[in-house]
This record gives C-alpha cells, sequence and structure tokens, in this order.
C-alpha cells in the first residue's frame, strides 16, 4: 500500500518538474482581459498544431479575422465553455434566418439540441459521452480541429471536392451512428447533389445556346434566374451536410426545378417575341 501511494506521489512529483513551462504559464495567465496577439504567443507554445490549424483556416485568412477571442472571449474563466454552443457561430454565419444556420436548426439535431441545451454541462469536452446531438462546433471542430476549413467545398460544382471531405465527415458520424448508415447517406447526398448540379448545367446550357441569338439584355432575366439557382444548389449541399429535409426536398430541389421551369419560360418567350418580330 505504502509503496503505491510512494509512487503515486513520485509520479506526481516527475511531472510537475516535467512541465515547469505549464506552471509558468498557468500562473502568467493574466486574470483580465487578453488581446488576441497574447494567446497566440503563449498557446503556440502549448498547442503548437492548433495555432497552426487555425492558421491556415478561412477562419485567420478573411478580414476581419475570426480570432480566439471571437469564439473565446477575452478572459481567460470560461474560454472553451464560452465556445462550444451553437451561438458562438450562428451570428457570424448570418442568424437564424440565413439558410447555413436554419438548414441545421430544421434538422433532427438541430432539434434535438434546442430541447436539451440547457441541460448539457458546456465545460465538458465535445464527445459522444458529454453531448447526445452535435451542435456547429461538434461536427466542424471536432477533436478539437481549429481548421475550419476541413468540412466545406471550394467548388459545389465539382464532384471531385466531396472526395476530400469523406474521411473527416465520416469521423464524426461514426461517433453516434454506424458506419453502414453513414455510408448510405454519404453516398445518397452525392447523388442528390450530383442531379442539383444536372439541373445548374441545363439551365446554363439553354442560356448559353441562346446567347447566339439575342443579346444580353435580352437574357438577363434568365441570368437572374441562373443566379438563384445557385442559391438554391447551395441549399441542396447544406441540405445534404446538415441533413435537413426541409433544404433537400423544398429549399433545394423543388426550387431548382421552379428556377428551370422559369429559364425554359423565359427563352420560349423570347424565340416566340422573334418570330412574330421576325420579316
Ligand atoms: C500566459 C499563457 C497564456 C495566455 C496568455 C493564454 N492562455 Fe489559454 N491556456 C494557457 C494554459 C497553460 C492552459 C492550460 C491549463 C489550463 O487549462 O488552465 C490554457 C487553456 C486554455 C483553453 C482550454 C481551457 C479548457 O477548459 O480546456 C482555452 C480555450 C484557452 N486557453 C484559450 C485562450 C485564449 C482565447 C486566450 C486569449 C484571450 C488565452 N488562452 C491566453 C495559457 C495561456
Ligand atoms: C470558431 C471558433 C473558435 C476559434 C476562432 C478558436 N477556437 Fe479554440 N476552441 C473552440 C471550441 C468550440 C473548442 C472546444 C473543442 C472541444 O471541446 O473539443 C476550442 C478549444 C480550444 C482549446 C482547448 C484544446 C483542447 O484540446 O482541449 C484551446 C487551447 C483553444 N481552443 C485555443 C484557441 C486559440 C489560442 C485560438 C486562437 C488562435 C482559438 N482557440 C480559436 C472554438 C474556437
Ligand atoms: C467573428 C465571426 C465568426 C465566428 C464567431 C465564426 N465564424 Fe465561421 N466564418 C466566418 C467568416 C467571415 C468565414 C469566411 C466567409 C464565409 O464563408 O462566410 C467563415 C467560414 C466558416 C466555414 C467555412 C465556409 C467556407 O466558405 O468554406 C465554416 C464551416 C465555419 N465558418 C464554421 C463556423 C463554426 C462552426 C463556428 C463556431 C464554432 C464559426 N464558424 C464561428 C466568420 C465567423
Ligand atoms: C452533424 C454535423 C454538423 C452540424 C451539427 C453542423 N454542421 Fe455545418 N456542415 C456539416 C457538413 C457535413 C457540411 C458539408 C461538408 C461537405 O460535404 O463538404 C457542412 C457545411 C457547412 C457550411 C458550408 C461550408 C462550405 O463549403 O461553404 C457552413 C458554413 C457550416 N456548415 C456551418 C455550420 C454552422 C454555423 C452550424 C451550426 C448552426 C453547423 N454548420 C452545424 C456538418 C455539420
Ligand atoms: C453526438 C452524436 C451525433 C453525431 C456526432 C451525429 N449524430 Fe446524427 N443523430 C444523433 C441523434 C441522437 C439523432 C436522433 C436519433 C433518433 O432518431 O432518435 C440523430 C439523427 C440523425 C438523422 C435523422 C434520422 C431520422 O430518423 O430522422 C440523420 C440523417 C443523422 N443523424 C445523420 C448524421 C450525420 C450524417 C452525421 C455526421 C455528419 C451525424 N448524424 C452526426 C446523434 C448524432
Amino acid at each position: 500500500m505504502k509503496i503505491k501511494l510512494f509512487r503515486g506521489y513520485f509520479f506526481i512529483f516527475i511531472l510537475s518538474v516535467l512541465s515547469p513551462q505549464l506552471h509558468a504559464d498557468k500562473n502568467s495567465i493574466p486574470s483580465g482581459n487578453i488581446d488576441n496577439n497574447t494567446c497566440i504567443v503563449c498557446h503556440k507554445k502549448h498547442n503548437p498544431q492548433l495555432i497552426k490549424d487555425w492558421g491556415s483556416s478561412i477562419h485567420a485568412s478573411t478580414q476581419p479575422v475570426t480570432d480566439c477571442i471571437s469564439c473565446h472571449g477575452k478572459n481567460h474563466n470560461n474560454s472553451a465553455a464560452m465556445a462550444r454552443p451553437d451561438k458562438t457561430c450562428i451570428e457570424c454565419h448570418g442568424g437564424d434566418k440565413s439558410p447555413v444556420v436554419h438548414s441545421y436548426t430544421s434538422s433532427k439535431h438541430g432539434i434535438i439540441m434546442r430541447l436539451e441545451k440547457n441541460t448539457y454541462d458546456w465545460q465538458q469536452p465535445l464527445a459522444q459521452a458529454n453531448y447526445r446531438a452535435p451542435g456547429c462546433s461538434y461536427c466542424h471542430m471536432h477533436d478539437s480541429n481549429h481548421n475550419i476549413n476541413s468540412l466545406s467545398r471550394d467548388s459545389l460544382m465539382d464532384k471531385k471536392a466531396a472526395d476530400n471531405n469523406e474521411t473527416s465527415i465520416r469521423s464524426v458520424c461514426q461517433d453516434c451512428h454506424a458506419p453502414r448508415y453513414i455510408t448510405r447517406l454519404l453516398v445518397n447526398g452525392e447523388n442528390m447533389l450530383e442531379i442539383a448540379r444536372k439541373k445548374v448545367r441545363e439551365g446554363a446550357g439553354l442560356i448559353e445556346q441562346a446567347s447566339a441569338l439575342f443579346s444580353e439584355s435580352e437574357l438577363k432575366p434568365a441570368r437572374q434566374v441562373m443566379e438563384k439557382m445557385q442559391h438554391h444548389l447551395k441549399n441542396v449541399y447544406l441540405g445534404v451536410g446538415h441533413q435537413s429535409p426541409d433544404y433537400q426536398w423544398w429549399h433545394g430541389h423543388p426550387a431548382l426545378d421552379g428556377d428551370l421551369l422559369n429559364i425554359k419560360g423565359i427563352i420560349s418567350e423570347l424565340y416566340r417575341n422573334k418570330d412574330t418580330k421576325a420579316p
């Protein structure tokens, strides 16, 4: 017994000898407001990978920069617990009504979160044992990964962009769901996106064809509908990423079908008018 106890103390003693830097830094964390540069300088020593990941993310490279303080606050008291809940992300990402946020709040995850968020202990790390349903940061900052780009795409039209993310998406979902279920969802999701891309290409093709006969000002209304198609393609993408049936089946595909009909209508009207005007 005594030897075990002694070993325990010895272990703690060795640890404390080995980590004088941590102690020094813990003691030197300023108690009031801290500026962002000070966070980075100190955390570069303790979490070099985290600082690197954040540094190569879109959060660090768009102005104004989404810095440590944007999510963790200026005070060191409650840094992590403050960053974990959805409200950290929602305002910057367009508020409750934006497609990014609404596609999540209208998903089953978002609904469970709304009902349960006040029962969660946000001091706990983001892991399945601590949270039944995932919030924004659970998925997008999985394993504390501060490179927010790990679940995003450069292009929605390029099918290949999906492959880069598959592993990261999978590792998040499989915390809570069976691998086979997730495989099916990912495959179905990509198919659904590919059909959406086809609709966008069809719209663009119709306008391209018509541009041989009609001026840019005549085609302007059709081009405006094309811009809407880009938003509705994004809705399908968000519907798939955030598992929202509303965004897949209402704000996504039916909206794209409507756009396509609209473009067809505008262009056939142009042809009709040309015929009646033609000598
Ligand atoms: C002088 C060094 C120093 C400065 C400055 C500093 N930190 Fe820390 N921070 C630490 C150390 C050491 C730890 C780990 C020990 C601990 O949890 O207290 C830590 C822990 C954290 C954690 C994890 C807390 C948890 O509950 O797991 C977060 C988040 C954090 N810091 C963010 C920040 C932010 C944001 C700033 C700037 C506003 C900042 N830190 C400034 C040294 C520093
Ligand atoms: C977009 C929001 C966001 C930004 C920006 C951000 N963090 Fe975090 N950070 C989080 C979240 C959320 C967690 C909790 C992750 C978890 O529980 O797994 C976290 C966790 C941490 C931790 C604890 C890591 C661990 O493994 O326990 C540290 C330290 C930290 N952040 C420091 C920083 C520093 C320093 C910066 C600035 C370079 C920064 N963070 C920028 C959201 C952010
Ligand atoms: C201070 C504002 C701010 C906060 C807080 C913030 N973000 Fe961002 N985020 C941005 C900006 C600006 C961009 C880059 C432009 C864009 O895509 O809107 C971005 C980009 C992203 C992207 C990549 C999108 C892309 O176009 O590639 C994701 C994913 C993301 N943020 C998720 C989150 C999550 C999750 C949180 C909360 C943990 C969060 N953000 C907190 C401002 C913020
Ligand atoms: C269940 C996990 C999960 C949750 C919860 C979640 N997201 Fe996402 N998010 C994803 C996935 C997966 C994608 C699509 C990634 C892909 O397929 O490339 C995505 C896409 C995005 C994008 C678009 C990135 C791009 O390519 O432009 C943004 C921005 C974003 N999410 C922000 C948020 C915000 C803000 C919240 C909370 C309100 C949130 N997410 C909640 C998993 C999640
Ligand atoms: C922290 C745990 C957790 C994570 C991580 C998580 N989910 Fe879920 N998910 C849940 C819970 C809990 C439910 C509700 C289950 C139920 O129907 O009772 C759910 C429901 C769902 C549903 C709705 C099922 C239905 O019957 O309506 C889908 C689809 C889904 N998740 C997909 C995903 C995908 C894809 C990911 C990764 C991007 C993911 N989930 C990540 C916990 C999680």
